[in-house]
């Protein structure tokens, strides 16, 4: 019995700034964000919405098509939490109508924590091979205004059905890890805007993909050149280049730079006009090959590289079910990238100061997101979530 992803579908904002833009404003050469970092477009959370309604967003599609009443355990990744106590996922349990005998919780380590849910989730899945795993990733990446940081924000949630027999992708048992304590990039609690030591970040990314694929080379007997694509954690998509040159460079590859490319370059075009969406990030761009590759990749090995700051790293891999190409949600998510509102930089600044209440003070939520779930209101400290 295999193990895996049976269904993908992610969902991010109807607000985007274009990075061109926030070049003008900074007096900087457009192309040190679209070359230098290979972003162009960055999603802004509309005030209605938050990691909750984004990820009922993201998994409404494969709740309606499974049914409500079959999933038996939703795992809610997240760095951006809403609550230091409650779950986001028992929000969202509720705005999808999941069956109350469904175990709920919520993860964090940076980026990384979506990956840990899916591993768990399939091993509860190879406990009881009939179970349904709904794993959900949401993130609003945000920095400080001027910072290095403000043009790599970006927001958006991936959900992933993780069943027996997957019809997607699926993903083998052996894992390449790598944690150290580093502090790279980190948010304490009472602050709404991530700290980050930028360059000495990407440094450690690097070394830990240098340290996870040398441990997943001693737990798997796969080698660099059985791969055919590779799916990076996705900061920025530069990231991912940099990175799989270094990989294929360890492994004396033998590879050009444009064959190199071809390997990921699908896994970039949404992340490309979405930015960074911290433990979405990678899943969307496994999304964003799958949909927008143009060779059948049925049979093909994928490698995935996932990190998290701070640091927890792993290389694990998966490979593509026959089929896989009748259930994506590709023209769905291709109507909601173009669906979206460009904003100016003035509205930008109104996004990113919106108001969020943390002393109790009541407030309603102006109407924003085009998405099925909003934030209405904070009244008594309580979140109110309404379905459109
Ligand atoms: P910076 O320091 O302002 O940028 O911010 P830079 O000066 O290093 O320039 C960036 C690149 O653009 C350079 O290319 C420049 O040469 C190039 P590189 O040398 O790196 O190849 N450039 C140009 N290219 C073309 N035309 C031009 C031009 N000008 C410059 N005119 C930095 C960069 C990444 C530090 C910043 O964006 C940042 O701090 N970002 C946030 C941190 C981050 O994303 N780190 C990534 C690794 S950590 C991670 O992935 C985890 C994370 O997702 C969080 C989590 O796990 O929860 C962040």
């Amino acid at each position: 019995m295999s193990v895996g992803i049976d269904e993908i579908s992610f969902y991010t904002s109807n607000y985007y700034l274009d990075l061109r833009t926030l070049a003008e404003v900074q007096n900087t050469d457009t192309e040190k964000y679209y070359q230098g970092i290979g972003q162009e477009k960055m999603g802004m959370a509309a005030p209605d919405e938050d990691i909750v309604t984004m990820a009922a967003n993201a998994a409404l599609p494969l709740v309606e098509r499974v049914g409500s009443d079959s999933i038996s355990t939703l795992m809610f990744a997240t760095e951006t939490g809403i609550d230091q106590s409650k779950a986001a996922g028992v929000y969202v349990h509720r705005l999808l109508n999941l069956r109350d005998n469904c175990r709920v919780v919520e993860m964090k380590q940076a980026c990384y924590s979506a990956t840990a849910a899916i591993q768990m989730a399939c091993a509860l899945v190879a406990r009881q091979p009939d179970s349904k795993v709904l794993v959900i990733a949401s993130d609003i990446a945000r920095y400080d205004l001027d910072s290095p940081g403000e043009a790599t924000q970006g927001c958006g949630a991936v959900a992933l059905l993780i069943t027996a027999n997957p019809r997607l992708v699926e993903i083998h048992p052996e894992v390449g890890n790598y944690t150290e304590d580093v502090m790279d990039f980190w948010r304490p609690n009472y602050r709404s805007t991530a700290l980050v030591d930028g360059k000495y970040s990407t440094k450690i990314y690097l070394k830990s993909l240098k340290r996870a694929w040398e441990n997943f080379r001693e737990a798997s007997s796969l080698a660099f050149s059985d791969f055919s694509y590779f799916c990076y954690h996705l900061p920025f998509s530069r990231m991912a280049q940099k990175a799989h040159q270094q990989l294929a460079k360890l492994n004396k590859s033998g590879l050009s730079l444009e064959q190199l490319e071809q390997q990921i370059e699908d896994t970039l075009i949404y992340n490309r006009i979405i930015g960074n969406s911290y433990t979405a990030s990678m899943y969307i761009g496994l999304t964003s090959l799958l949909e927008n590759c143009r060779q059948n990749l049925a049979g093909r090995r994928i490698g995935f590289f996932s990190y998290g700051s701070g640091c927890v790293a792993e290389f694990f891999s998966g490979t593509v079910v026959a089929g896989y190409e009748n259930w994506l949600h590709r023209d769905a998510h291709r109507q909601m990238l173009d669906a979206r509102k460009e904003v100016d930089y003035d509205e930008y600044l109104q996004l990113y100061r919106y108001p969020d209440p943390r002393d109790g003070e009541s407030c309603e939520i102006e109407r924003g997101t085009t998405g099925r779930f909003r934030l209405a209101a904070i009244s008594h400290h309580k979140r109110e979530y309404t379905v459109c």
